[in-house]
């Protein structure tokens, strides 16, 4: 089986005790065609409901593209992998484990982190740095007091720094899984250059307990400047 025609870069990061991750990038502006047969039901009529028709092409492209990269990975046929969220909002396939995943995008760019082993789902952020409106604001919602007092408070609003910080905790919220429902300013990720399988706490709201879970950079070269991509996945007891 052949995946859609994309420009597409693949990486593993990981340690052989903390479990690897296969992060796979695609320019889906390189996607040349999605077929009417690859879509399943609904999907066409949703693409027409973005304002953007690029929107709309970048939704479907997303949609194979990840079926066709877990059918690979699990030997399913790529119709049978629809996602559904779960309570928190992540899109689960039931029956492929122990094959878990995740995805992000921004702007053209589509990121999926692939986890094939027992550290369970992992997370993956992606982001295109640019200038914020409201850098402030953002900074004093998201960063906890440690990350402002790194960053500094006037933060740049389109800095590679903010950029960094802001993959790696959103890499890290999702690998938790539970969305919105943990405050990022409670997560605190380190500013050093090039994480490889950092260990990072965050805190459960509803336990009080913690999880703990490991942070790489993905560096592609041939992604342009200002590409910003971090994975994660739970650490080991
Ligand atoms: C899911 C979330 C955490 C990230 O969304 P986002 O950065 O806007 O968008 P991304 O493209 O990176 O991720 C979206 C994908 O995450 C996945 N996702 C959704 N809920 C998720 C969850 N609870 N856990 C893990 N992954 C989730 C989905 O696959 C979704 O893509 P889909 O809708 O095409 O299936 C979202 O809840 C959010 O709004 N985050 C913003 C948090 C914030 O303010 N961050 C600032 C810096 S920390």
């Amino acid at each position: 089986m052949q995946l859609l025609d994309a420009e597409h870069s693949c990486f593993t990061v990981g340690a052989p005790e903390a479990g690897d991750i296969d992060v796979h990038l695609f320019d889906l502006d390189r996607v040349d065609r999605v077929e009417a047969s690859d879509l399943l039901d609904g999907e066409q009529a949703r693409s027409e409901r973005f304002h953007k028709p690029e929107d709309g092409r970048h939704f479907l492209a997303r949609r194979v593209l990840l079926r066709q990269l877990l059918a690979q990975r699990t030997g399913r046929a790529p119709h049978e992998l629809g996602a559904t969220p779960d309570a928190h909002g992540r899109p689960v396939i039931d029956g492929i484990e122990p094959v878990r995943f995740n995805s992000s995008r921004t702007r053209n760019w589509f990121a999926v982190a692939i986890h094939a082993g027992e550290r369970g789902t992992p997370g993956i952020d992606i982001e295109c740095s640019r200038e914020l409106p409201d850098s402030g604001a953002l900074s004093r919602r998201v960063f906890s007091p440690e990350e402002r007092a790194s960053l500094g408070e006037g933060v740049d609003p389109g800095s590679d720094r903010l950029f960094r910080v802001w993959t790696r905790k959103e890499a890290v919220l999702k690998a938790v899984g539970r969305g919105l429902s943990i405050d990022p300013s409670l997560i605190t990720v380190t500013l050093a250059d090039d994480l490889q399988g950092d260990r990072v706490d965050v805190p459960d709201p509803a336990s009080g307990d913690s999880w703990r879970v490991c942070l790489w950079d993905v560096v592609d070269d041939r992604a342009p400047r200002g590409l910003f991509l971090a994975a994660a996945l739970a650490a080991p007891a």
